[in-house]
């Protein structure tokens, strides 16, 4: 059994906990800090965690096997690398930090620390996106031409003293929602020769709304992102990603999922979802499945360090500096 300090119980924070007590015997949640005493006590319940209102004093808790980041994004950069260079292994929500100036930062202290590190960037482990990226790798339907990639939100409200809706922490939307499509497009078709973006900014900056269009040799990439949509229209991602030879749909909010062969039929996908448990605390996500596959494994990789390493650091950096990018053109 792995002993893991939290760090931030917040929305994400509970989204982890609902995970970590999802897996069992596999992990105890140890320790959690959060400034607000109340909201850690309440991720506590029905375990026996030491309770923290400073982060620091939770990195001094004897005995953790590793520590869960899931404070707003600004923060990120300095606990990551506080808990890095007290020897933990970590993982870290995405994004992995708000600037690319962190990120090389992040960066170095990983590579220095050598121990175990993963960044949130979920979709990679979701159940969707995954069937997606071995069909791409398994080149049965030849190569990609085309791929857009949705995701459309109604505006967060939860976040802490308004954090998210600051751009000096948490780089807005573009960073803060869109920059999940962005990376899911890297790793589906690899690193884009340019990269084009525009969209619509607030009076304070923060982007409401973004459409950045990858360019390849051969083929296009075109992710769309806005979390300025009305409360009751939740949150839906979607897929559409043209093959030589079929085109593949997925969509959360029509439970749209099919395969169009080139040559005529239609072909639903039906998938057995590696777990199925509701998330049950709110916001606009309404299943633990990607978190629970991702955080599930992370412990394997604690477990065995020579599996892959499907969310780098070096990647979650990457991500961070096209998302920016893409903001700077607006
Ligand atoms: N992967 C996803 O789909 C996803 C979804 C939502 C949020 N996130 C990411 O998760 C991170 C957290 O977001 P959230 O929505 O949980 O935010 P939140 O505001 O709901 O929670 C943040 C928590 O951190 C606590 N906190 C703030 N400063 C602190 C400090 N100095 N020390 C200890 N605790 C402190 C707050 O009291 C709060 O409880 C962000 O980086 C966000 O981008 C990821």
């Amino acid at each position: 059994m792995f002993k893991v300090g939290l760090i931030g119980a917040g929305f994400m924070g509970g989204m982890h906990a609902n995970c970590y007590k999802a897996l069992g015997d596999k992990v105890e949640i140890a320790a959690i800090a959060d400034v607000r005493e109340e909201n850690a006590k309440a991720l506590a319940e029905g375990t026996n965690a030491a309770i923290y209102t400073s982060a620091d004093e939770l990195l001094k808790h004897p005995g953790l096997d590793f520590v869960d980041i899931c404070l707003p994004t600004y923060l990120h950069a300095e606990y990551v690398i506080k808990a890095m260079e007290s020897g933990y292994n970590v993982f870290v929500e995405k994004p992995l930090c708000r600037t690319a100036e962190e990120a090389a930062r992040i960066v170095e202290a990983s590579k220095k620390s050598g121990r175990i590190a993963q960044v949130g960037q979920v979709i990679r482990f979701w159940d969707e996106y995954v069937w997606l990226k071995e069909l791409a790798d398994s080149k049965k339907f030849g190569k990609i031409r085309t791929a857009t990639f949705k995701r459309l939100s109604s505006y967060p409200d939860w976040a802490a003293d308004n954090w998210l809706h600051r751009f000096d922490m948490s780089g807005g939307m573009a960073l803060d929602l869109h920059v999940h499509d962005i990376d899911f497009a890297r790793y589906l078709m690899g690193e884009p020769k340019s990269v084009k973006a525009s969209g619509i900014n607030n009076a304070e900056g923060l982007t409401q709304y973004i459409v950045t269009t990858y360019v390849y040799d051969g083929a296009v990439a075109v992710c769309e992102g806005t979390w300025n949509y009305p409360k009751e229209f939740g949150l839906t991602m979607a897929y559409v990603v043209e093959f030589e030879q079929a085109t593949v749909v997925y969509n959360s909010g029509t439970g749209k999922f099919c395969i169009y062969h080139k040559d005529g039929g239609v072909e639903n996908v039906e998938l057995t979802k590696s777990f199925d448990g509701d998330s049950d605390i709110g916001g606009n996500i309404s299943s633990l499945g990607g978190y629970y596959n991702e955080l599930e494994y992370f412990i394997k990789r604690l477990s065995d360090p020579s599996l892959p390493d499907f969310a780098s650091i070096e990647q979650g950096a990457r991500s961070v500096e096209l998302a920016l990018e893409g903001y700077s053109q607006l």
